[in-house]
């Protein structure tokens, strides 16, 4: 039996470096530190939403919890178990990771079903593509079409359906609405606070929009230039935001 009073992922004081190039092209580039001290804790059945503006450094901390940052500080646990990033090839199908992109997440060359199958084959799982698509709330036709031939709404769930297919633990979901129409989006949402429950995941909801996020996150942690200014209860945030960004944040909306 899990221990949903103890987070299945925790980070503490992640810092996060892109070292300074030199020359021309790099002048607006390599910032150098961008995320300062982050502590961050992820628990099954529960959505947290990660806010900020762009350029805040919100998919820099969903890429450093999987390994694709190099220059980092900072202390990973799975499960209550150390992990380094750069060598965590055990815990690939444990933590999955969705794009706002669902285009180019996807192989062109491959069929939704080939997608799938590959995935549930690799994983030597004994779930069915059906059974995935069912879940996404998407039916048997789309099995047989490739990518551009279905709706980017449509492709989202093809890749959260990919995601599920390894069975993880934790799902990081940087943007994944962002690119769709309003009233796709709150299909979406409504998939993904379903799927936490039904399938006992832990979700990372990283989002620079507030609107998206506080109908259905748990809590909220808010990112303003690499560091956490606030964090807490979602409702409680949205009713009485304590930092003048997450204010500012709250009556741009
Ligand atoms: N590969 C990289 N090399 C250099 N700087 C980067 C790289 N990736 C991100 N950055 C910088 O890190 C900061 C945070 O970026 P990012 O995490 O993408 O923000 P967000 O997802 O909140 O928009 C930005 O200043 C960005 O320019
Ligand atoms: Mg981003």
């Amino acid at each position: 039996m899990i221990n949903q009073n103890k987070p299945i992922l925790t980070v503490q004081g992640l810092s996060v470096f892109f070292p300074k190039k030199q020359g021309l092209f790099y002048k607006n580039r390599s910032p150098g530190q961008v995320l300062f001290d982050i502590n961050l804790d992820l628990f099954i059945g529960r959505i947290t939403a990660l806010v900020g503006e762009s350029g805040s450094g919100k998919t820099t901390i969903g890429n450093a919890l999987v390994g694709l940052v190099d220059h980092f500080s900072g202390e990973f646990q799975f499960d209550g178990t150390l992990y380094n990033p750069l060598k965590m090839s055990h815990l690939r199908s444990e933590i999955q990771f969705i794009f706002q992109d669902s285009l180019s997440a996807l192989n062109p060359r491959m069929t939704t079903g080939q997608t799938l199958n590959e995935v549930l084959l690799l994983h030597h799982s004994s779930e069915t593509v059906g059974s995935l698509l069912e879940q996404v709330d998407l039916y048997g036709e789309i099995t047989g079409k490739y990518p551009h031939e279905i709706s980017g709404g449509q492709r989202q769930r093809v890749n959260i359906a990919r995601a599920l297919a390894v069975n993880p633990q934790v799902l990081i979901c940087d943007e994944i609405v962002s690119a769709l129409d309003l009233s796709i989006q709150a299909k979406i949402l409504n998939l993904i606070t379903s799927l936490v429950r039904e399938r006992n995941l832990a979700i990372l909801f990283i989002s620079h929009d507030l609107n998206v996020v506080k109908a259905f996150a748990e809590s909220i942690i808010v990112l303003s230039k690499g560091k956490i200014v606030e964090r807490g209860d979602a409702q409680q945030i949205m009713n009485s935001p304590q930092h003048h960004y997450t204010q500012s944040l709250i009556s741009a909306m």
